[in-house]
C-alpha cells in the first residue's frame, strides 16, 4: 500500500505514541483489505461508548490516547445512561461513575460528546460522496444509503483511529465498483409505518448477507423510514448499502452483477414481528421507543398520540433522542405532553446499550425490529415488537393483550 513520507513519519512515531497506534491500526487493516493508499476523512462517529459494551479494557485504550486530539469533527455512539438523568433511569451509581469516565475519556481527545445514533438529525450530516469513517451500523447504512456519503462499517477502535488521523483506508464502499446493487428486490408489502420499514430492513438483512439491494416498489422514504430500514437491516444481516429506486441518490447507478431476485411481500413482514416477539400477552415493564434515536416527527407523533391520557403505573414508557432533538422537542411543546401523561425523554443513551437487566426490567414493548432481536441477549428482558401505536396502547393500558 503507498504511503506519503508523512504518513511514514507518523509510523515512526515522530508525531506521538498515541497518532503511531491509531495509523497502525488503519494500515493493518488497508493490508487486509487490499487497499492502495489512505484517504482523507471528513468526520468520524465513534462506537463503542457505553460502559457496558466498552469494559475496562476499552476504557484504558481510549484513556491511553491522551494528549492526542481528533482532527476531525467526530461524535459518539449512545452511552448506556442519560448523562443528566441517569439516576431518574435508575442507573446504578457504580455504572455512572465507570459510564462518565469513557466520556470524559472520549471529551479529553476532543470529541464532540453527542452521543446518538442519528447524529445526522443533529448538525452532523456528511455529504453525497464525502469519505467518513463511521462506526454505528444503523446510522453507516443510512449514510452510505441515503445520503449518499461512503463509509466502511468501522469498529469503534478503527473509526477512533481515523478521528485521529484523520484518514482511512480506501478499501470496499469507499470504491465506486463496491457499491453497485448485486441483488434485486420487489417490495410488494404494505408498509404502513416505520415499524413496517423496520421489519423490511429485518427481513432484508436476513436474505441478503452479501449483496447490495436495489429496491423496488417502495412507496416512500423519508428520513425516518430510512433510518428504521437502515437499522434493522445492519442488525439482521450486516447491510451497510441499498438502493431503492427513486429515492436514494445512487439509485441510477447501473445494477451490478445481479444474482438474485428476491420478493417481500405482507406475508414476510408480518413473519417478521412473530419471529422476534418472545412475549404475546401479559405485563409490560418497559415501553421503549427510539432505536434508532428518535427523530423530532416521531416524537410529535407521540405527543399527539399522548395528549390528555395517562400511562400506566405499572409500566414505564421512555423515548430515546440525542440531546439536540430533544432541546427542540422541548421548545415545541412535544416533551411537556409525554411527560405530562407520564412518559420520560432521556437524551444519550437507548434502551439495548443501558444496564436495563440491573435496572429491574424483564419485558419490553419496542418499534423497532433491531432492539427486538438484540434485547433478550444484550438486556436480557423478553420482548415483543409492533407498531408505534401498539407501544403507546401498551403504555397506557400496562400490559400486552
Ligand atoms: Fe441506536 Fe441503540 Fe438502536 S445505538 S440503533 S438506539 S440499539
Amino acid at each position: 500500500m503507498y504511503l506519503t513520507n508523512e504518513q511514514e513519519a507518523i509510523l515512526r512515531g515522530e508525531e506521538g505514541w498515541a497518532k503511531k497506534k491509531c495509523l497502525e491500526i488503519i494500515v493493518a487493516l488497508g493490508e487486509i483489505y487490499g487497499a492502495d493508499r489512505l484517504i482523507p476523512v471528513a468526520s468520524t462517529q465513534i462506537s463503542g461508548v457505553s460502559y457496558k459494551t466498552l469494559g475496562e479494557y476499552g476504557l484504558q485504550w481510549v484513556e491511553s490516547l491522551a494528549p492526542a486530539k481528533v482532527v476531525v469533527p467526530s461524535t459518539l455512539n449512545p452511552a448506556g445512561m442519560d448523562l443528566g438523568g441517569w439516576s431518574e433511569m435508575g442507573v446504578p451509581e457504580d455504572f455512572a461513575a465507570k459510564q462518565m469516565r469513557v466520556i470524559r475519556a472520549y471529551a479529553k481527545l476532543g470529541v464532540t460528546t453527542l452521543c446518538s445514533c442519528t447524529p445526522y438529525l443533529a448538525g452532523f450530516a456528511p455529504r453525497f460522496r464525502e469519505h467518513v469513517a463511521w462506526s454505528e451500523s444503523s446510522a453507516v447504512c443510512f449514510v452510505n444509503s441515503y445520503l449518499g456519503a461512503r463509509t466502511n462499517r468501522e469498529g469503534g477502535p478503527s473509526a477512533l483511529a481515523s478521528a485521529i488521523t484523520g484518514l482511512t483506508a480506501n478499501y470496499g464502499l469507499h470504491l465506486d465498483e463496491n457499491r453497485r446493487p448485486t441483488a434485486i428486490v420487489k417490495v410488494s408489502a404494505k408498509l404502513a409505518g416505520l415499524s413496517d420499514y423496520s421489519a423490511l430492513g429485518y427481513r432484508l438483512g436476513k436474505l441478503l448477507q452479501q449483496h447490495i439491494p436495489y429496491l423496488r416498489g417502495l412507496p416512500t422514504l423519508g428520513v425516518d423510514e430510512a433510518k428504521a430500514l437502515s437499522a434493522a437491516a445492519a442488525a439482521s444481516g450486516n447491510l451497510a448499502l441499498f438502493h431503492a429506486e427513486g429515492f436514494t441518490p445512487e439509485s441510477e447507478v447501473s445494477v451490478g452483477e445481479v444474482r438474485e431476485r428476491l420478493h417481500i411481500d405482507d406475508k414476510d413482514l408480518k413473519g417478521v414481528y412473530e419471529e422476534l416477539s418472545t412475549i404475546r400477552s401479559g405485563n409490560i415493564d418497559l415501553v421503549a421507543i427510539g432505536c434508532p434515536h428518535s427523530s423530532l416527527t416521531e416524537l410529535k407523533a407521540a405527543a399527539a398520540l399522548l395528549k390528555g391520557k395517562k400511562v400506566s403505573p405499572a409500566t414505564k414508557l421512555w423515548f430515546f433522542t440525542s440531546l439536540p432533538v430533544k432541546v427542540l422537542a422541548e421548545r415545541l411543546g412535544f416533551v411537556d405532553v409525554i411527560e405530562g401523561a407520564g412518559g420520560k425523554v432521556f437524551t444519550d443513551c437507548c434502551m439495548i446499550v443501558a444496564p436495563l437487566e440491573q435496572m429491574g426490567f424483564t419485558t419490553m414493548a419496542v418499534n423497532s425490529a433491531k432492539a427486538a432481536l438484540y434485547a433478550p441477549t444484550a438486556s436480557k428482558v423478553e420482548v415483543v415488537f409492533t407498531t408505534f401505536e401498539k407501544c403507546i396502547d401498551i403504555a397506557l393500558e400496562g400490559r400486552l393483550r
